[in-house]
C-alpha cells in the first residue's frame, strides 16, 4: 500500500514534468485504471482511447493497453511521443493475423471490401478499407451491407460470426481469436445461470457463438458498462475481462458482479479472465517508461503510418 502510493505519487510528478496523460483500458488493472482518472487522463474502450489521445493537449501519451492501442496512438498523433508501460503487451488476434498471409487472403477475394478489426497491427490495418473496434463494428457492416458490399473480415473469428449473424452481411472470416473470451464455456455459464436466476448475463462479442448465445447484452466494454447502469436488473454475470468490473463497481457500487466462468472442459475456472498482456502495465512499468523512454516508445514507419491511417480515419469519421 505504501509501496503504491510512492508510485503514484512519483508517476504524478513524471506526467506533469512531461506534459503528459495516461490512456487506459478497462482491462487493466484497478490501480491503473485509478491512476489515469486521478490525474486527468482517460479510462475507457479502445475507440475512445483513440478519440482521447488524439484530441488531447499532452505533448506525450502514455497508453495503458496493449501494442496496437498504442500504434494505433501514434498513427493518429505523429507529433506526439507514445510510451507504453511494456512493449511487450501483445494481443492474441494481433499475433494470429500476420500481415502476409492476410494480405493474400484479401488478394485471393479483390472483390470484398477488406474490414479489420483495431486488434491488429499498423501493417495490417494499412492493408484494410475500413479500421472497427467492437463499439462500432455492426453499424460499419450494417452501412457495407447496403452498399451491398460483400466483406473480408479480420481477425476475430467469434466477432466477426456474430457481427454477420446480426447484419446478415456477406462476410468471409479469418480465423482469429483472443485467448481471454475463448475460454469462456456455455454449460458452466447455464449452471451459474441457475444460481443467480435474477442475474442479468453480459457478453463481450469475442466470446463463443454458445456464449453469446446466453446473453441479456451483447457489447462492447463501454456498452457492457452501460448495459451494467441501465439494466435494472442488481446482479450481473460478466464474460469479459475481469478488469472491467472495477469502472463497473465504480458505477453501481449497490450491484453484484460476478464472473462468468472459464476453464477446459466445461470445468469453471473462476479467475482466469485477465488478458495476460494488459495485466502488464504495472505502476512500475510506467514509472520507468516516463523515467526512460528508451524501449518504451511506439515508432511507425511513416509510410505505413499514413496508409494505415486512411481506414483508421474513415472509422473515427464515421463515428462521430
Ligand atoms: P473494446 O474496449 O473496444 O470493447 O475492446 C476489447 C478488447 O479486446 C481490447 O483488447
Ligand atoms: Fe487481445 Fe483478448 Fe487481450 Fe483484448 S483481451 S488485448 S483481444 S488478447
Amino acid at each position: 500500500q505504501h509501496e503504491t502510493a510512492a508510485y503514484k505519487q512519483r508517476i504524478k510528478a513524471l506526467l506533469q514534468q512531461h506534459n503528459a496523460a495516461l490512456v487506459a483500458h478497462y482491462y487493466t488493472d484497478p490501480e491503473i485504471q485509478a491512476l489515469a482518472e486521478e490525474t486527468g487522463g482517460c479510462v475507457s474502450d479502445s475507440l475512445e482511447m483513440a478519440r482521447f489521445g488524439k484530441h488531447h493537449a499532452a505533448d506525450t501519451l502514455i497508453v495503458a493497453g496493449v501494442r496496437f492501442m498504442g500504434e494505433t496512438a501514434k498513427i493518429l498523433s505523429p507529433e506526439k511521443t507514445i510510451l507504453m508501460p511494456t512493449l511487450e503487451a501483445t494481443c492474441s488476434l494481433d499475433l494470429g493475423c500476420p500481415v502476409d498471409a492476410f494480405s493474400a487472403f484479401c488478394d485471393q477475394h479483390p472483390d470484398r471490401v477488406v474490414v479489420v478489426y483495431a486488434n491488429t497491427s499498423a501493417a495490417v490495418k494499412a492493408r484494410a478499407d475500413w479500421v472497427v473496434t467492437s463499439s462500432i463494428a455492426l453499424d460499419v457492416v450494417d452501412f457495407l451491407d447496403s452498399q451491398g458490399k460483400k466483406i473480408i473480415w479480420g481477425p476475430d473469428k467469434h466477432l466477426g460470426h456474430y457481427v454477420q449473424k446480426q447484419t446478415g452481411a456477406d462476410m468471409l472470416l479469418w480465423d482469429g481469436a483472443c485467448i481471454v473470451h475463448d475460454e469462456f464455456k456455455a454449460k458452466a455459464l447455464v449452471e451459474l445461470k441457475q444460481q443467480y436466476p435474477d442475474a442479468a448475463v453480459l457478453v463481450h462479442p469475442e466470446s463463443p457463438d454458445s456464449v453469446v448465445q446466453l446473453a441479456d447484452a451483447v457489447g462492447s466494454t463501454s456498452q457492457l458498462i452501460k448495459a451494467s447502469q441501465t439494466m435494472a436488473n442488481q446482479t450481473f454475470i460478466v464474460a469479459t475481462d475481469k478488469g472491467i468490473f472495477y469502472k463497473m463497481q465504480q458505477q453501481e457500487p449497490g450491484k453484484t458482479f460476478i464472473e462468468a466462468p472459464t476453464g477446459g472442459n466445461g470445468a469453471t475456472c473462476r479467475s482466469c479472465a485477465h488478458c495476460p498482456w494488459m495485466a502488464m502495465n504495472g505502476l512500475q512499468a510506467i514509472e520507468a517508461a516516463l523515467v526512460n523512454k528508451t524501449g518504451h516508445e511506439i515508432f511507425v514507419d511513416d509510410a505505413l503510418r499514413l496508409k494505415a491511417l486512411v481506414p483508421l480515419d474513415r472509422m473515427l469519421n464515421f463515428a462521430k
